[in-house]
Formats: structure tokens, C-alpha cells, sequence
């Protein structure tokens, strides 16, 4: 193996610290940084993922609200539930888990969720913030990518960096920040014809695609920063992302593992943005007459 491991539990471990020690510093002024978690239904993976990010907030001082609502509550009902969190000041973040029951129109119950609340970084507000530079909250897997590049004092001025997948929770967002920080940016797609063709000229590559060997090692520069956001099975039912790891740790400079790559570091960010929101709401009350 050539490639070094940017190792996302470690990185996690190191953040969660940080997060915790300002979260006690905040309870100490008044505050205890409140999420609040709504989940319709019972996907089996929705389950884990929600009980994962409880779990989460526990361990680091956060306090959090799982909110179990029946698979046929109505759209309206949802829409109410989340009005009375956008008014509930012990809550600081709301997530409202995806997928909804398909007779939900999820896009609208994000729009309900109070931007300064919005903590998964899906509001249309929080959208155009990452687009304008302003302040909002950004979605929390591409802002943990963006966290692991730093890790590694990567430069990302002048460089090439190829995002593959345009999603609105992680491509699109994720070719914003990093062209925020003066990379030349590259989205490609299902509709891309040459995908090698741009991938091995770029010096970071981040694969969302949801597919298994997206990237093998003949797509990668020598050197090049491979960023795994995937989450996938193998026929053997192990876990795996998009990149073909083994093939791929022997080309490029840093790579992400599967797991304990970018996984670990989602709801990492998601903790750091339901502090944020917190420390922006007691610093309101602070400010105010
Ligand atoms: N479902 C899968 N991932 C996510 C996420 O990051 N946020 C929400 N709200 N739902 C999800």
C-alpha cells in the first residue's frame, strides 16, 4: 500500500472531543444544545441511523429528542410537528430522517424547518448560503470531507478536484466548498461519457455515487486524495464504498476507508452544527434587550 489512511474514526474521536468540551462550556452559561430527531415509520436503516446520532449526542453533551411518529401520519401533521420545534427554544437543530413515506413530500417539510434550525443543511436557505458564502449550515457528509481534507493540511488552491455524484446532499454541495477553497472543480455524473478521462487528471477525487468500483485504480493519478463517501455491500454482505480500495490504496497518496472513512464523520458534523446553531441562539439571547 502506498496510500496513507485518512482515518475518520480518529478524526471523529478528535472533533467529538472538541464539540463536547464546548458544549459543557455553553451548559455552563445556560444553554444545553438541543436536537431533535423525527422519524417517520420504521425503515430498518432509518432505525439505525437515527438511534446512532441519539447515541451520539449523549456521549458529547447534547441533549436529544427522538420523536417516533407513525408511518401514516399525515403531511400536515408532520408540517405541525415541525412548526412546534421551529417555536420550541430548548431545540436548537431539527432533522426530520429520510426517506418519508412516499406520501409525504419531503422537499416541503424541509422548507418548513426553521433555516437557523436546519441542521442537516437541506433548507433552500441553507442551500443558498453555501452557494452566496453567507451563513447557514452546511450539509453535514460533504462538510465532513471538507473537514478530513483539512486534517491532512491539504491545499486546495489551483488544484483539480473531481466530484462524482450530483445529489443535493452531497455532489452539488460538496463541488461548493470545494470551490470555495480555489479548486478547480469537476462534477461528473451517470450522464458523464469518459469518467477516466477527468479523473485521472485530478488531484482529489470524491466518489458519491452509491455504486460499487466507481474508481479502480487505472482511473487515479499517482498521488491523487480519493475520498470515499460510499456506502455499499459486497456479494459477501461486507461493507464497501464506491472506490475499489485495494486497487486504488496502491495508486493514490491519501485514500478514505469503508468503513471508518466519511461515515463517522456525517454525524460528527452534525453535532458541530447543532452546537453552532445553539451557540448562535444563546449568543441572540445575549444580544438581546
Ligand atoms: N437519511 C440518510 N441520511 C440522512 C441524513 O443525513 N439526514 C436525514 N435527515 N436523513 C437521512
Amino acid at each position: 500500500m502506498t496510500a496513507q489512511l485518512i482515518d475518520g474514526n480518529a478524526l471523529a474521536r478528535k472533533l467529538r472531543a472538541e464539540i463536547a468540551a464546548r458544549a459543557s462550556h455553553l451548559k455552563e452559561r445556560g444553554t444545553v444544545p438541543g436536537l431533535a430527531v423525527v422519524l417517520v415509520g420504521n425503515n430498518p436503516a432509518s432505525e439505525v441511523y437515527v438511534r446512532n446520532k441519539v447515541k451520539a449526542c449523549e456521549d458529547n453533551g447534547l441533549h436529544s429528542i427522538l420523536d417516533r411518529q407513525p408511518a401514516d401520519l399525515s403531511e400536515a401533521d408532520l408540517l405541525a410537528r415541525v412548526r412546534q420545534l421551529n417555536d420550541d427554544p430548548a431545540v436548537h437543530g431539527i432533522l426530520v430522517q429520510l426517506p418519508l413515506p412516499p406520501h409525504i413530500d419531503a422537499q416541503k417539510v424541509i422548507e418548513a424547518i426553521a433555516p437557523e434550525k436546519d441542521v442537516d443543511g437541506f433548507h433552500v436557505a441553507s442551500a443558498g448560503a453555501l452557494l452566496t458564502g453567507g451563513l447557514g449550515f452546511w450539509p453535514c457528509t460533504p462538510h465532513g470531507c471538507m473537514k478530513m481534507l483539512e486534517s491532512i493540511d491539504y491545499d486546495l488552491r489551483g488544484k483539480h478536484a473531481v466530484v462524482i455524484g450530483r445529489s443535493n446532499i452531497v455532489g452539488k454541495p460538496m463541488a461548493l466548498m470545494l470551490l470555495a477553497k480555489n479548486a478547480t472543480v469537476t462534477i461528473c455524473h451517470s450522464a458523464t461519457s469518459d469518467l477516466a478521462a477527468f479523473t485521472r487528471t485530478a488531484d482529489v477525487v470524491v466518489a458519491a455515487v452509491g455504486k460499487r468500483n466507481v474508481l479502480t485504480a487505472d482511473m487515479v493519478k499517482p498521488g491523487a486524495v480519493v475520498i470515499d463517501v460510499g456506502m455499499n455491500r459486497t456479494d459477501e454482505g461486507k461493507l464497501c464504498g464506491d472506490v475499489d480500495f485495494d486497487g486504488v490504496k496502491e495508486v493514490a497518496g491519501w485514500i478514505t476507508p469503508v468503513p471508518g472513512g466519511v461515515g463517522p464523520m456525517t454525524i460528527t458534523m452534525l453535532l458541530a452544527n447543532t452546537l453552532e446553531a445553539a451557540e448562535r441562539a444563546a449568543k441572540q439571547a445575549e444580544a438581546a434587550p
